[in-house]
């Protein structure tokens, strides 16, 4: 195992009711921003119980961060942070709400010369703004991480950013709140969580016996629960272990001691910014190409999780890594999650290069665990995925 440090201050407030216990975590003279989407909470009474238990403290709102939160629409929200001396933002949403407040947070502090240097430099983020989050949809673990995410409508970029300052201090995980969300969103949030834990999982043995079992353990709990939430996702059982497990699934334990990837995302993220695909579903396009196209390096760990998630038990390693891959297409393919990007875009061709030239501008030449997946692998992955 290697050496690590960990650190994970974010409180956890989990369970139904919980909304109304964050007024024992706001400062009482904070004025408060409340950030949150299009309008999701409105319609499923989550607003009320945001505003009711907020009722005896100053609070501004700003709503319309849409998904993948969208830089020019932050900077207005930073107008108003400024404007109005915000001293505390609650959000309240999924991954892109949270992340736009991460944004927020940082750039509320940040006195460089604009702000988008902390996506695009980036700049580790040791001090933001103080925020906590009511998380509406499982699937990042945005609320229990220190990174966002944020994207630019202008340059078609979609960068990543973070440090220790960007922890929420709280964040209610009430599992009620995946009641409303509708089918394409729960099946996006057991892909990315699933696909989170393979690219802290899926690289080589290093020694890690705990990580790798906690890693499998909320792989096979994702796979049970899967079927019942999208079959129901009032079952609050299923809700429960399905946000937990997102949580888990990239709050940096299981990736502490190990090697990660993060290729997936990497690439990924480019389909987002070039196509508008949901980010979830450009995991499932480009996860299973880059196993196979890394084959020699990943196949322990994959016929490792051929066996012990999938239980695959015959066949020698190259075997059990083999229909490893086909089982994780399969498993995305069942919650209706299409793996080819020509599913999702007519306009793919030259997508390879145009993903290849960005990581060479950028000096993206050694992704990956074994830093050393350069341009042109990369260019093979994404002519792949086609
Ligand atoms: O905007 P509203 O109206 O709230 O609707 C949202 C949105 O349309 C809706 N929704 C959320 N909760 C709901 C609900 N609808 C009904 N009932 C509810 N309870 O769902 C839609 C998608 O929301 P979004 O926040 O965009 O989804 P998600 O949580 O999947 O977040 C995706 C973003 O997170 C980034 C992604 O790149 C993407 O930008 N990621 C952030 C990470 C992190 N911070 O650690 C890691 C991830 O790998 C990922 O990159
Ligand atoms: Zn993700």
């Amino acid at each position: 195992m290697q050496n690590f440090d960990f650190y994970n201050p974010t409180k956890i407030l989990f369970g139904e009711g919980k909304i109304e216990t964050i007024t024992e975590e706001i400062p009482d003279d904070a004025k408060v921003l409340m950030t949150y989407g299009g309008g999701s909470i409105k319609r499923n009474g989550i607003y009320e119980q945001v505003t009711e238990a907020l009722v005896d403290f100053e609070v501004v709102e700003f709503g319309g961060i849409p998904p993948n939160p969208e830089y020019e629409v932050l900077l207005e929200a930073l107008d108003v942070i400024k404007d109005e001396n915000i001293d505390f933002i609650l959000a309240v949403g999924g991954g892109s709400v949270i992340d736009g407040t991460k944004f927020l947070s940082a750039a509320a502090l940040y006195d460089g010369n604009e702000p988008w240097e902390l996506l695009s430099d980036p700049i580790r983020v040791e001090e933001g703004l103080p925020f906590g989050t009511v998380l509406t949809l499982p699937a990042t673990a945005s609320e229990m991480n220190s990174g966002a995410v944020v994207s630019r409508e202008e340059t078609k970029e979609k960068l990543a950013m973070g440090g220790p300052g960007l922890f929420p201090k709280f964040s209610v995980l009430d599992p009620t709140a995946v009641r409303t969300i509708p089918e394409r969103q729960l099946a996006n949030g057991i892909t990315d969580a699933f696909t989170h834990v393979l690219e802290q999982y899926m690289t080589y043995p290093a020694g890690g016996h705990l990580q790798d079992r906690f890693a499998e353990s909320i792989m096979q709990t994702l796979i049970e629960l899967a079927p019942k939430i999208m079959e129901d996702p009032s079952d609050y059982e299923a809700a429960s272990n399905f946000m937990w497990s997102c949580t888990m699934a990239l709050n940096g334990l299981i990736q502490k001691g190990v090697p990660t990837d993060w290729a997936v995302h990497a690439m990924g993220h480019e389909l987002t910014a070039l196509y508008g695909i949901d980010h979830a579903r450009t995991l499932a396009i480009i996860a299973p190409r880059h196993y196979e196209e890394n084959f020699g390096h990943k196949k322990e760990k994959l016929a490792q999780y051929g066996e012990r998630v999938w239980n695959i038990t015959e066949g020698d390693t190259d075997t059990k890594a083999t229909k490893a891959i086909e089982k994780t297409e399969s498993f995305f393919h069942s919650l209706n999650i299409d793996t080819k990007l020509s599913d999702y875009t007519d306009d793919y061709e030259g997508t390879a290069q145009i993903i290849a030239e960005r990581f060479k501008e950028r000096g993206w030449t050694g992704l990956g665990e074994h830093k050393e997946l350069g341009p042109d692998q990369v260019k093979t992955i994404v002519e792949k995925s086609y």
